[in-house]
This record gives structure tokens, sequence and C-alpha cells, in this order.
């Protein structure tokens, strides 16, 4: 894995700047907070997991964002697996090597940089976890620059998170939106895509759609996608096949 500075300028995004040291102390404690938030991330490493495997075990993997590295335990089940894990905030960065286990931590490379500009060379890793980010980006020509900056730095796949419309939270958030239209004081910094748009912008950006993991089939917003550079077997099968739950 060859690490270099990206010719790229980062895109800065408000959201991106409020994981200071105390937000990333509360973001590493709230996924253990309780029953449901211990379900909730139960479950994300379950659909992790069957992303990796649909994405072909891939050998070398960047966790952008890591966050708190929650997913780090997951990503080193596989003994042969490197794993990369970068962050823009230096603060959740160290928050992660801080509190997971030490030969978890011993296992992996970590580094700051933006996902909009990613300190790697070209196909550096065989797979992008992105976890919890394309949510935050509200302007479809930034989510564009990042899917093409993961396109640049993957030699295959993508595996990443987000928000997407045709279930029955995504519903209720758009009542409450219209709600809060009224309140022009109101700022968000979470969005939900329509999935014939995301999905376009994933083959504008150079993916093909693998599969697509709902969390929690017609209920949950999030739904985790893998793309893959070229065609695969998966999809050559019918939607059902192709996008199936776990
Ligand atoms: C909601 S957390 C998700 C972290 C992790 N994937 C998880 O699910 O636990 C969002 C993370 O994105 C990071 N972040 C924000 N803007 C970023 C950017 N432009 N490039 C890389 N990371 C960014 C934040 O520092 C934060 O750690």
């Amino acid at each position: 894995m060859s690490f270099c500075s990206s010719s790229v300028s980062p895109i800065e995004l408000d959201f991106s700047r409020k994981y200071d040291a105390s937000h990333a102390q509360a973001y590493l404690k709230k996924h253990k907070d309780g029953l449901a938030r211990r379900l909730s991330h139960w479950r994300e490493a379950q659909i992790g997991r069957r992303a990796l495997e649909l994405a072909g075990n891939p050998r070398r993997v960047l966790d952008l964002p890591c966050g708190a590295g929650r997913f780090w335990p997951m990503l080193c089940e596989e003994r042969d697996r490197r794993v990369l894990a970068a962050d823009n905030s230096a603060d959740m960065l160290s928050v992660a090597r801080g509190s997971q286990p030490p030969e978890i931590v011993a296992r992996i490379r970590t580094f700051q940089t933006s996902a909009f500009a990613i300190d790697l060379e070209d196909g550096a890793v065989d797979c992008v976890f992105c976890i919890r980010l394309l949510h935050h980006i509200e302007d479809a020509r930034h989510r564009l620059a990042m899917l093409r900056e993961f396109h640049r730095v993957s030699s295959g796949t993508v595996i990443c998170s987000l928000w997407v419309d045709g279930n029955y939270m995504s519903w209720r958030r758009n009542c409450l939106e219209s709600r809060r239209k009224a309140d022009a004081q109101v700022s968000r910094n979470r969005f939900v895509v329509a999935r014939p748009v995301i999905e376009s912008e994933f083959r504008a950006a150079g993916w093909n759609v693998v599969a697509a993991l709902d969390f929690l089939p017609g209920y949950a917003m999030w739904r985790t996608y893998v793309l893959a550079k070229e065609a695969r077997g998966h999809e050559r099968n019918t939607e059902r096949g192709a996008r199936g739950g776990i």
C-alpha cells in the first residue's frame, strides 16, 4: 500500500468541523449506550461482514471515515486482511486508537485525510469501506467528487451506507421536514437521497451496483451498497437475487 499526497483539493463541509475531542468521545459512547444502540451496531457489523463477502473478501481495505474505529474488530476477522483506517478528524483517530483492543490497533495503519482528497496512490486498496458519511452530504456534486475519489483509490470495490427513500422512516422524515420548512433557522446536516438518484450518481462515477443491503427492509432509511468497477456475477442475478437481504 502506498501513501502519497493527493493532488485534489479537499472540499470542506461545515458538518466535518464538529468532530473535536469532546464530540469524538461522545460518538464513541453513543454506539455503546443502551440495548437499542448495541443491537444497531451489531446489525451494522453483520451487514458490513456480508457486504465484504459480496465484494469478494477484499485483502486491502480502507475504513474511511473510521470514526471511533467501531468496525475494526469486524474488519480484522479476516486474518490476511490489511486494514487502513482514516478520518478527517485527528481527535476521532486518537479516540479510535485509545479505545479499540490493542491487538486490533496493532494491525491497523491509521492516518488523517479527507475523503475528497485521499492521501493514497491510485488503486492503493481493494475496497473503500465508507459507513455513515454520504448521508451528511447534501450536494450531488460533492457526492460525485467523493465517489470519483474512491474510484481512483480503490482497485475494485466500495462499500458505502447512506439514508435512502422508499421506507417508513424516510416518509416520516419527509413529514418532519415539511413542518420544519416553516422555520428557516433549522439547519440540517443529514439527508435522504432517492434511490434512483444515488444509483445514477454511482454509475456516473464509474461504479456498478453489486448489492444493496437494507438495515431493516421497508422500515429503516439505512442502506448499504456494494459497488464494483467491473460488472460482477451477482449483477447478472435477478433484482431479488442481487439486492436480497442477509
Ligand atoms: C457519523 S461518523 C461515522 C464514523 C464511522 N464510519 C462509523 O460509522 O462509526 C462521521 C465521521 O466522518 C468524519 N468526516 C467528516 N468529514 C469528513 C471528510 N471530509 N473526510 C473524511 N472523514 C470525514 C468525521 O470526522 C466522523 O468521524
